[in-house]
C-alpha cells in the first residue's frame, strides 16, 4: 500500500470560491480518490491564506477585524467545497495556533543559521500580489507583472532570507529530478529564471500588523508567503510530530501564476531548513470566462453553485476536468459545457447504461446472464484492459483530460458492441449463447467504467454499481478491476437517466 499527499494552494480570504479555485480543489480531489482506489493512504490539505495587507485592508474598508472577515470567508470556503464534494483531509488556517508556532519556529531556524538577516529594502510592491518586483521585471514601468495592476515603492527595514545562497543546490535538484515542475515547460520556465541569479528576498513586513510576529520583534510581521508556503508541513505537525511518511510523497497542486513561490521560494526555505523537497509540483493554467480573464469589476466571475445547480455536480465536475489538459489554460462558456453533456455524459455513457439495462429486464427479467465467451466480444474486452493500464499511466502524470479521454474510448467501443451485435435480433434469432456473452461483456466493461469515472463523477460512478448490484464491493483498484468478477444472476434495476440532455 502505498502513501499519497496532495496539497492545493491556501486560497486568499478576499474572495469567495470560484470556478478558478473549484478547479484547483477539485483535481485534488480527483487525485485523493483516486489514489484511495488504489488502497494508498492519503491526506488531502486544502485551506486558507489569511494574513497580509491585502486582507488588512479589506477589512478594514468592511468596517470588520481581519480575523472576523476570514472567518466568514472561511465558512463560504467549507461550505462550496462541501457542495462539489471535496475530500480534504484537513484544512488548514494559517491562523491557526499550530500553524502560526511552525512558522516562528522556521524562522527561528534560519535565523539561527545566518540565513535570515536584518537589511534594508526599497522598491516595486505589489499589494494584491504581496510580493516585490525588481524595476526591470514591471510592465510599462509601473504594472505588477503578475497580475498588471499598478505597483507601490515600498522602503522598508526589513529581514531577508538568504535564497541566493541555495542556487545552485536547487538548480542541481532540478537537474536531478526531471519531474520535479510538470509540465515541462513549466519546468523549462522557472529553472531559466533559477539560473539567471537569485537575489535574498525580503521576508518580513513593517507597515501593518495582521501576520505572524517576526520572534523578538514586535515592529515585524512575517511575509504572507513565507508564512503560508510553510502550511504544507505545518498541517503534517511539523516539527513537533512531523510526518514525514507523507512528506516524502508530497505533490502540490497550483496554478502558473504562483509557479516562482512555490518551485524557487519554497524549495530554497527547504533547502534552509534541511527539509527534504516535495515530490512533485503540478502546474496547471487558468480559465478565462469568454476568453477574458475573470474578475470582480467585470462582472464576469462564475460561481461553481450557480453551474451546479443548473446543470448538476458530476456534470460540473467532469467538464471541467475533461475541458482542457491539465497545463494548459481553458475558457469557461456554457455552450461549451452543454456539448460535454449532451455528447459525452448523455449519449455515450448515459445511453450505454440506459440501453443495456433496457435489454436485461427484456431479455433476462433483469438479472445479468452467464459468461460466455464469443468472439464479438474479444475486442472489447482487451481495450478494457489496456483502458485501465493507460488511465492509470494519465493519472499518475495528473493528466486528467487525458485519463477521460482513454475511459470514453472504452464507453463508445461498448456502446459500438450494442449496434454492432444487435441483441434484439440474437434473441430473435434464439442465438442464445451470443447474446449472453454480450451482454455480460456489456455490463462488466460498464462495471469497469464505473470505477474508472468515480474520482470523477464519484455520485454517478456509484449509482451505476448499484444498478448492476456492484455496490457492496470492496476491494483495490487492482483486484476490483479484474474481468469477470460480476456475478451472473444478480439483480439488474433500471433507474431514471442518468444524464438527461440540454438544450
Ligand atoms: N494565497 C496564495 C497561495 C498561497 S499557497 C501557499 C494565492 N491564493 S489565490 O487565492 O489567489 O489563488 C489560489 C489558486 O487559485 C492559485 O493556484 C491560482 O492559480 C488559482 N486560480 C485563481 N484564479 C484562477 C483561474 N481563473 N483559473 C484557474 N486557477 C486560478 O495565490
Amino acid at each position: 500500500m502505498g502513501v499519497f499527499y496532495v496539497t492545493t494552494p491556501l486560497y486568499y480570504v478576499n474572495a469567495r470560491p470560484h470556478i478558478g479555485s473549484a478547479y484547483t480543489t477539485i483535481a485534488a480531489d480527483v487525485a485523493a480518490r483516486y489514489h484511495r482506489l488504489l488502497g494508498d493512504d492519503v491526506f488531502f490539505l486544502t485551506g486558507t491564506d489569511e494574513h497580509g495587507q491585502k486582507i488588512e485592508q479589506q477589512a478594514r474598508e468592511a468596517g470588520v477585524s481581519p480575523k472576523e472577515l476570514a472567518d466568514s470567508v472561511v465558512e463560504k470556503f467549507k461550505e462550496t467545497w462541501k457542495m462539489l464534494g471535496i475530500t480534504y483531509s484537513h484544512f488548514i488556517r494559517t491562523t491557526d495556533d499550530y500553524h502560526e508556532d511552525a512558522v516562528q519556529y522556521l524562522f527561528k531556524k534560519l535565523m539561527e543559521k545566518g540565513d535570515i538577516y536584518r537589511g534594508t529594502y526599497e522598491g516595486p510592491y505589489c499589494i494584491p500580489c504581496e510580493s516585490y518586483h525588481k524595476e526591470e521585471e514591471l510592465l510599462d514601468g509601473k504594472l505588477c507583472p503578475n497580475c498588471r495592476r499598478e505597483v507601490s515603492i515600498l522602503k522598508q527595514e526589513n529581514y531577508f532570507f538568504r535564497m541566493s545562497r541555495y542556487q545552485n543546490a536547487l538548480i542541481h535538484h532540478f537537474e536531478e529530478n526531471k519531474d520535479f515542475v510538470m509540465p515541462e515547460s513549466r519546468r523549462n520556465e522557472v529553472l531559466s529564471r533559477i539560473r539567471g541569479g537569485l537575489e535574498d528576498i525580503s521576508i518580513s513586513r513593517s507597515k501593518f500588523t495582521w501576520g505572524v510576529g517576526v520572534p523578538g520583534d514586535p515592529e515585524q510581521v512575517i511575509w504572507v508567503w513565507f508564512d503560508a508556503l510553510i502550511n504544507y508541513i505545518s498541517a503534517l505537525r511539523y516539527p513537533k510530530e512531523f510526518d514525514e511518511r507523507f512528506w516524502s510523497e508530497a505533490n502540490h497542486l497550483l496554478g502558473k501564476d504562483i509557479l516562482w513561490f512555490h518551485a524557487c521560494i519554497w524549495p530554497c526555505m527547504l533547502l534552509a531548513a534541511d527539509i527534504a523537497l516535495p515530490k512533485n509540483l503540478f502546474v496547471h493554467g487558468w480559465w478565462t470566462v469568454k476568453a477574458e480573464k475573470m474578475s470582480k469589476s467585470k462582472g464576469n466571475v462564475v460561481y461553481p453553485e450557480d453551474v451546479v445547480e443548473k446543470y448538476g455536480l458530476d456534470s460540473f465536475r467532469y467538464f471541467i476536468m475533461r475541458e482542457i489538459p491539465f497545463g494548459g489554460d481553458g475558457d469557461f462558456t456554457e455552450e461549451a459545457l452543454v456539448r460535454r453533456i449532451n455528447y459525452d455524459l448523455a449519449d455515450d455513457l448515459g445511453n450505454l447504461i440506459q440501453r443495456v439495462g433496457v435489454m436485461l429486464n427484456k431479455y433476462y427479467e433483469g438479472r445479468i446472464p452467464e459468461r460466455k465467451s464469443d468472439i464479438l466480444c474479444q475486442d472489447s474486452i482487451k481495450l478494457a484492459t489496456t483502458t485501465v493500464r493507460n488511465f492509470q499511466r494519465a493519472m499518475e502524470r495528473f493528466s486528467f483530460q487525458e485519463a477521460l479521454e482513454n475511459i470514453w474510448v472504452l464507453i463508445r467501443a461498448l456502446n459500438r458492441l450494442v449496434d454492432y451485435a444487435k441483441p434484439w435480433e440474437l434473441k430473435k434469432t434464439g442465438e442464445m449463447e451470443r447474446l449472453s456473452a454480450v451482454l455480460y461483456t456489456l455490463v462488466e466493461g460498464i462495471r469497469f467504467v464505473s470505477y474508472l469515472v468515480e474520482p470523477f463523477i464519484p455520485t454517478s460512478a456509484q449509482e451505476v454499481r448499484r444498478r448492476i448490484s456492484a455496490e457492496g464491493e470492496v476491494g483495490r483498484f487492482s483486484e476490483l478491476l479484474q474481468w469477470g468478477r460480476t456475478k451472473p444472476l444478480q439483480t439488474v434495476r433500471v433507474g431514471t437517466i442518468l444524464f438527461n440532455k440540454c438544450r
